[in-house]
């Protein structure tokens, strides 16, 4: 090949190299908002594990509720909610603040899991502890 298609060519890759990139760059840029992360206390499990995996054990949790009836699993989306609202709305939800809206705002994964589930603290049993 001659020297100057070469140049050429190269030209060309750095060109749509550094378009392609140019979106993944803005993503780094936008700061992860500070999460809200609740009461405190210990998590269920390894924080860097909940953080990879929570999907998973919350519906394989779900499933063993629905299908076989077991109750009282260590992964309870109610039990999530009840540590990790924050303490100014008692919800996980609300604002880029808050537990799980703001993480996936971020992220940009939707949850429909709130449409049925309560994403409030359960403020009442919380104070007659
Ligand atoms: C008793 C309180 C408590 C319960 C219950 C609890 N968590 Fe946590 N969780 C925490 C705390 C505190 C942290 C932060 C730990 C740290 O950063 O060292 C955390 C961290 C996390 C993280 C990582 C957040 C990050 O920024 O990386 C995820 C995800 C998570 N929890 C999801 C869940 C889910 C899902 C449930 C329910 C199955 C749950 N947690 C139940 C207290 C709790
Ligand atoms: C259409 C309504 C509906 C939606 C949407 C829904 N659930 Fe449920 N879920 C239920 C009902 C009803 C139960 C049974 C409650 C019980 O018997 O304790 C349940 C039980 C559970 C349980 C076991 C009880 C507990 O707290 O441990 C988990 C875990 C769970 N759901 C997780 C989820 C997750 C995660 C999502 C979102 C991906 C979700 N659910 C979406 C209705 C729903
Ligand atoms: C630190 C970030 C972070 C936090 C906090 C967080 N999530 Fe997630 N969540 C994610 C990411 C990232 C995914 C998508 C993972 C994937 O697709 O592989 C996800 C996926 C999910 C899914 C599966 C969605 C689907 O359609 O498959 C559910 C359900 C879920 N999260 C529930 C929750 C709940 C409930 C909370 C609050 C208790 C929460 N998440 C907090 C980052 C987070």
């Amino acid at each position: 090949m001659a020297p100057w298609r070469m140049a050429v060519m190269l030209a060309i890759c750095i060109a749509t190299s550094a378009l392609t990139s140019a979106p993944v760059f803005a993503a780094d840029e936008s700061p992860m908002p500070k999460l809200d992360i609740g009461k405190g206390g210990k998590c269920v499990d390894d924080p860097k594990f909940m953080r990879k995996n929570h999907m998973d054990v919350l519906k394989h949790q779900r499933d063993e509720t629905m299908r076989q009836g077991i109750r009282g699993g260590k992964y309870s989306l109610a039990a999530c909610v009840d540590c990790h609202a924050s303490k100014k709305n008692n919800s996980v939800l609300g604002s880029n603040e808050n537990f799980c809206q703001g993480c996936h705002e971020y992220v940009e994964v939707k949850i429909d899991c709130f449409e049925c589930h309560s994403s409030k603290r359960k403020v009442v049993a919380e104070v007659s502890k």
